[in-house]
């Protein structure tokens, strides 16, 4: 049997499957090693079942013994490994796409509704029972009708879509290339980021977190925004400068920010937060038992393909 290590903790089901198709070094602890431990586990393994918080810069990928042929991400992003100094390696490295698609756009949905109708400070209300009902309370702002923007128009960026049609609202995005006509369904191609920007009263960040999509929301290209947008980021921290945003949230340019992920997470800006005009929530977009078994089977699924049956494996990314 080929020998794999797991570097965090997986559910049940897929603990059961994996063991069932290979030697595995399991994690139930749920420790985070050291590089200096993944690479002393990693010795005389064929593959490696990966997470997002375990990095895989070029030093580690060079360190890893000669025998590891794969890097199974359970992930659809895969920022944490340096894809290339892999592929220089001969180490294949996979991703989870599809399967964690409407779980993510439902977070999406849940950050820009959380951060518009001020979520955070009617909970905080709440739990002091010092507030009353008045015509003028809280008042947020609504979704139905507006122009949403989404940042990175993909499986979840059009699941996104999807839901906010329900909203009656106006989509508009931007990707490299525009879609096909039946994928776009209605939504306004963008080529130019700025103008996605100054088509949105909302905007949603679905894209790949990578060198080429960090900071794109900075002091420059903030002031494109109608002013009071509400701005939405599932996707990763990197894609936002924060202390621009920090900026654009206390002068009003920015009405809310909903935040499901961070720059160096757990890590957070402090001066997020003190600001009541955010609603944050630590890395949920994939949080359900269904998701996390299907993100487990998809990188189970890529270990077997290359390595009990030799073929390619369906989401390598390198
Ligand atoms: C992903 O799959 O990239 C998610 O952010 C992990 O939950």
């Amino acid at each position: 049997m080929k020998k794999i290590l797991v570097t965090r903790k997986l559910l049940q089901e897929n603990d059961e499957r994996i063991s069932s198709l290979f030697d595995v070094k399991l994690n139930h602890e749920d420790k985070l090693y050291s590089s200096d431990e993944l690479i002393k586990l990693s010795e005389g393994c064929d593959g490696i079942l990966a997470f997002t918080t375990t990095p895989f810069n070029e030093e580690m990928i060079n360190r890893l013994p000669e025998s590891i042929k794969i890097i199974s991400n359970y992930a659809v992003g895969y920022g944490n490994i340096d894809i290339e100094a892999a592929k220089k390696r001969g180490i294949a490295v996979t991703n989870t796409p599809e399967v964690l698609t409407d779980a993510t756009a439902d977070i999406s949905i849940l950050l820009l509704l959380g951060a518009s109708r001020r979520a955070y400070e009617g909970r905080k209300a709440a739990e002091k029972e010092n507030w009353l009902w008045s015509t003028d309370y809280l008042i947020g702002k609504q979704m139905t009708g507006k122009k949403l923007g989404i940042l990175g128009m993909g499986r979840i960026g059009r699941a996104v879509a999807k839901r906010a049609r329900a909203f009656d609202m106006e989509i508009h995005y931007h990707n490299r290339n525009p879609l096909s006509k039946d994928l776009e369904e209605g939504a306004i191609y963008h080529k130019d980021i700025n103008d996605l920007f100054r088509n949105s009263e909302f905007l949603s960040i679905n894209c790949p977190g990578s060198k080429d999509t960090e900071n794109l929301i900075n002091e420059k290209t903030i002031k494109n925004f109608p002013d009071g947008v509400v701005i939405a980021n599932a996707a990763r921290g990197e894609v936002i400068d924060d202390e621009a945003m920090i900026k654009a949230m206390q002068n009003g340019k920015v009405f809310a920010l909903g935040l499901d992920v961070y720059r160096g997470e757990p890590k957070i800006n402090n001066k997020y937060l003190k600001l009541d005009n955010l609603f944050l929530l630590p890395h949920l977009g994939s949080a359900t038992t269904k998701t996390r078994i299907a993100m487990g089977d998809r990188a189970i699924d890529n270990l077997d393909t290359l390595l009990n049956q030799n073929k390619e494996p369906k989401d390598k990314v390198n």
